[in-house]
């Protein structure tokens, strides 16, 4: 017979705690239509995980509680609208159990700024959950419940490069040999809700002063092939960039300042403020984040590689 446990717990569940890992995501490529008559917009992206990482710690508990450090402390709630809390209880709801837990996460990625980082930290929750729970589940069917949580929370599950289509919801892999790509993350003051840049972009498109949407990614895709940054740099685009630059015209000479660094080419992550470099090598990384620092154009400027895996125990 099996040992009575006071939790009533799934037997595979851990004892101790459980540490994941997952990073930030960037846009090589993001492409976005029209509005659709659920309010998302349809896209196609080239999702991409960099060395930016979030930690999330799971203890068993009596209840589901979350602390925090680090970057948006005390900025970033923590009752029920907080994206951990709700994978959390996403996560036990699917399985049929009480959301307990003790929940810690340490945060480098930034609040709102284009890297997802709220997605990346509801990501690491359901993996953390599931091995903290033992409820076991296929990474796919951990993907189906991230995607009721925010579209782009199933790519951070997955990591690496990858296809993003829907509303960013559906992944695939992107295979390629393995290559390292070194970027320069410019982080900005504030954040810019994801919402208003999607609005701004359809309100530049009413009036008809938005660039030509980028379309699609197959240019992207080749490019990333041929393992030369310069190929790559020519094929990066993002159609919320115009967005974000009109939310925020000030990032017109952040994107400057890089590429005057001598960066192979600037864009705006996702729907911004943060500010991505492509650049030849790990060294020259470093030297364009020093050169963007000291130019006083963000709010840090990071190295960082990519691609990495996503959502992983640590
Ligand atoms: O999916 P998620 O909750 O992260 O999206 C946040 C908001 O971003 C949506 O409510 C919507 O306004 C906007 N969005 C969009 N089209 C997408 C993804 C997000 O308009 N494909």
């Amino acid at each position: 017979t099996e040992a009575w446990r006071p939790d009533g717990d799934d037997p595979r569940a851990a004892s101790g705690p459980v540490r994941v890992r997952v990073p930030a995501k960037i846009n090589l490529r993001l492409g976005v239509g029209p509005l659709r008559a659920d309010g998302y917009h349809e896209l196609n992206t080239v999702y991409h995980a960099i060395s930016i990482h979030d930690e999330l710690t799971a203890r068993r508990g009596d209840t589901l509680s979350l602390t925090m450090e680090g970057e948006g402390t005390g900025e970033l709630a923590l009752d029920d609208s907080n994206l951990v809390i709700r994978a959390a209880r996403a996560l036990a709801a699917y399985a049929g159990r009480p959301a307990h837990a003790r929940l810690h996460l340490r945060k480098q990625i930034p609040l709102a700024g284009g890297l997802a980082g709220g997605s990346a930290d509801a990501a690491a929750t359901l993996v953390a959950c599931d091995t903290l729970w033992g409820t076991g589940l296929a990474r796919d069917e951990l993907a189906a419940i991230a995607a009721t949580l925010g579209s782009d929370v199933p790519f951070l599950i997955h990591g690496g490069t990858a296809l993003g289509t829907g509303r960013g919801e559906a992944v695939s892999p992107v295979l390629a040999r393995p290559t390292s790509w070194h970027w320069v993350v410019a982080i900005a003051d504030g954040g810019i809700s994801t919402p208003e840049a999607y609005r701004e972009l359809d309100r530049l498109r009413d009036r008809g002063t938005a660039p030509e949407p980028i379309g699609s990614t197959d240019g992207l895709l080749a490019a990333l092939r041929q393992r030369d940054p310069a190929v790559l740099a020519a094929a990066l685009g993002n159609d919320l960039q115009a967005a974000a630059l009109s939310l925020r015209p000030a990032l017109a000479d952040t994107l400057k300042a890089g590429e005057a660094a001598g960066a192979l080419a600037g864009i705006v992550s996702g729907s911004g403020p943060t500010c991505v470099f492509l650049t030849r090598d790990a060294a020259d990384a470093e030297r364009i984040a020093g050169e963007l620092a000291a130019a006083g154009v963000c709010r840090q400027a990071r190295t960082a590689h990519g691609p990495v895996a996503g959502a992983r125990i640590a």
